[in-house]
C-alpha cells in the first residue's frame, strides 16, 4: 500500500506550511522588534494561518475519508501505536492551531486583514475567551513541536536504520525499495 499524489502533495504542503508557521509564530513573540513592524508581521501571520486553515480542512478531509494505511513493513505493537497516536496529534494541530490563533486575534476584537483583499471582522472584545485561546495557541505549538520531532525521527529510522519504504512511499510514492 502506498500514498496516492493527492495524499502526498497535500502532507508536504501541510508540512511546509506548519513548520513555517510554527517558526514564523516563534520569531514574531520572541525575535521579531516590538512596535508596527511586529504588527504588520501579525497580520501575515494570521491571514497566512486562515489560509492553512482552509487547505488544512481538504487536506484533513481528505485522509478521514481515505482512512490512515497500515504500517509499510511489520513495527513492534508499541511503535505503531505510538505512531498512530503522532498522527492524530498532527492532524488535529492542522485545525486547532489555525481555530486557537483565530479565536485569539477575533474575541481580542482585532480584524484578521487577507493580504489587503477583504476583512474578516473582530468580535465584540471578550478577554477572557482570548486569553485562554492564546494559552491554547502557545501550548499546542510546544506539544506540535514535540511530537514533530518524534515523526521527523521516526521517519528517519525507518529510512535508515530499518531500510523500508515508510518514508519513500511518502515522497515517490514507491512502495518497494
Ligand atoms: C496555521 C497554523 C499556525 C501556527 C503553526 C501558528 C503558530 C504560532 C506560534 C508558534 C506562535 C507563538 C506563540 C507563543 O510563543 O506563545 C503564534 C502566535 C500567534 N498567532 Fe499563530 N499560528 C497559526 C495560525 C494562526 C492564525 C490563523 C491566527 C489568527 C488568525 C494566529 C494568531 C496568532 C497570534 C495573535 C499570536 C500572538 C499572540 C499570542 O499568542 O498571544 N495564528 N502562532
Ligand atoms: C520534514 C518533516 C516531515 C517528514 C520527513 C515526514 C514524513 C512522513 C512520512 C514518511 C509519513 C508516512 C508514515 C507512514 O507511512 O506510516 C508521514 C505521515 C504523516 N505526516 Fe509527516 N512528515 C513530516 C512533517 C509533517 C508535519 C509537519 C506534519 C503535521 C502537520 C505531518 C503530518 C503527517 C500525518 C498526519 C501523517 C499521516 C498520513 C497523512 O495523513 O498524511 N508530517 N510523514
Amino acid at each position: 500500500m502506498t500514498y496516492d499524489l493527492i495524499s502526498r502533495f497535500n502532507h508536504w504542503i501541510i508540512a511546509l506550511a506548519m513548520i513555517g508557521m510554527l517558526a514564523f509564530g516563534i520569531y514574531i513573540e520572541d525575535f521579531a522588534p516590538q512596535g508596527p513592524e511586529a504588527g504588520a508581521l501579525l497580520q501575515t501571520h494570521k491571514a497566512i494561518g486562515v489560509l492553512v486553515l482552509v487547505y488544512g480542512l481538504w487536506r484533513v478531509g481528505w485522509r478521514l475519508a481515505r482512512g490512515f494505511l497500515e504500517p509499510a513493513a511489520p513495527v513492534p505493537v508499541w511503535q505503531d501505536r505510538i505512531a498512530k497516536l503522532t498522527h492524530w496529534v498532527l492532524i488535529a494541530s492542522v485545525i486547532l492551531m489555525p481555530l486557537s490563533g483565530m479565536t485569539t486575534s477575533l474575541f481580542g476584537g482585532h480584524d484578521i486583514q487577507m493580504f489587503g483583499l477583504f476583512i474578516i471582522p473582530g468580535f465584540a472584545e471578550n478577554k477572557a475567551i482570548s486569553e485562554i485561546a492564546a494559552d491554547a495557541h502557545g501550548a499546542i505549538a510546544n506539544v506540535l513541536i514535540f511530537f514533530i520531532v518524534l515523526h521527523v525521527a521516526g521517519a528517519l529510522k525507518h529510512h535508515f536504520v530499518d531500510r523500508d519504504t515508510t518514508l519513500v512511499r511518502m515522497t515517490s510514492g514507491r512502495s518497494t525499495r
